[in-house]
């Protein structure tokens, strides 16, 4: 179980390559960092996994359990077991975080989910997050903090369950709360069901949620790997030291 990118190379419409050649396996049960400076590529990678028309794959292949979804739609990816935190970043008037939940449960199944078993559900996963039932009745990400919209994000992993997560940090004005909302519910959630990728350029993040991969992006390429200790290295040396030994073995 798990998703596996070979040789990515990914541009956008009508402009220049931005990934070149990336590969990256993420298991089931595995959490996984994806580090790298502002516009190293991380977002691309986020987007090409879940299939934005905006970018186009040159090269290389996006395949989940052994199912080849490098030609498929966003929909048919996340019936695959995919999740992409901020899929529908949007504000959705008049429709309440608990609507859209029942929508997005009910997108994934064929026929549509009980309201009683929603009902329970959804205050269950609420518990478990340590979410005040009153904001499930407000409209989704109206007026939203950062930290209320990741609350919602985590939410909707929750209800979800997908096989894979990729959680894409892009938010630098994530406060210290907004961060313990991420990384509280992704170790609520951490577990042999559950491959996660998260992104972000800072190691921050990693003090909560303890990745058992790190994988450094440069320039469209993932140019280190490593445990958990390659953040700690990292948060130490910074991406410029980075660079300077990646062109130094370059030679
Ligand atoms: N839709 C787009 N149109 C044009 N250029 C793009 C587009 N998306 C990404 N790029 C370019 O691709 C490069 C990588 O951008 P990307 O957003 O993937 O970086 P990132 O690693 O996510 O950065 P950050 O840490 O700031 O979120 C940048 O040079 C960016 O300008
Ligand atoms: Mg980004």
């Amino acid at each position: 179980m798990s998703l596996e990118i070979e040789n990515l190379h990914v541009r956008v419409e009508g402009g220049d390559e931005i990934l070149h050649g990336v590969d990256l396996r993420v298991e089931k049960g595995q959490t996984h960092a994806l580090m790298g400076p502002n516009g190293s590529g991380k977002s691309t990678l986020a987007n090409t996994i879940m299939g934005n028309p905006n970018y186009e794959l040159t090269e290389g292949s996006i395949v989940l359990n052994g199912e080849d979804l490098t030609e498929a739609d966003p929909d048919e990816r996340a019936r695959a077991g995919i999740f992409m935190a901020f899929q529908y970043p949007a504000t959705i008037p008049g429709v309440s975080v608990a609507n859209f939940m029942r929508l997005a449960v009910n997108a994934g199944r064929e026929e549509p989910i009980r309201v009683k078993e929603f009902g329970a559900l959804l205050r269950k996963n609420m518990e478990m997050l340590k979410i005040d039932p009153q904001f499930t009745k407000r409209y989704l990400n109206e007026g939203f903090s950062g930290g209320e919209k990741k609350r919602a994000e985590i939410l909707q992993l929750a209800m979800l369950r997908p096989e894979i997560a990729v959680l894409d940090e892009t938010d630098s004005g994530l406060d210290i709360d907004a961060l313990r909302i991420v990384s509280d519910g992704v170790n609520e959630l951490r577990g042999p069901d559950l491959g996660a990728l998260i992104i972000t350029h800072y190691t921050r993040i990693l003090r909560y949620v303890r990745p058992e991969f790190v994988h450094i992006m440069l320039d469209g390429r993932i140019v280190r790997e490593g445990g958990a200790e390659l953040a700690d290295q990292l948060e130490a040396e910074g991406y410029e030291g980075v660079r300077a030994e990646v062109a130094a073995s370059a030679g």
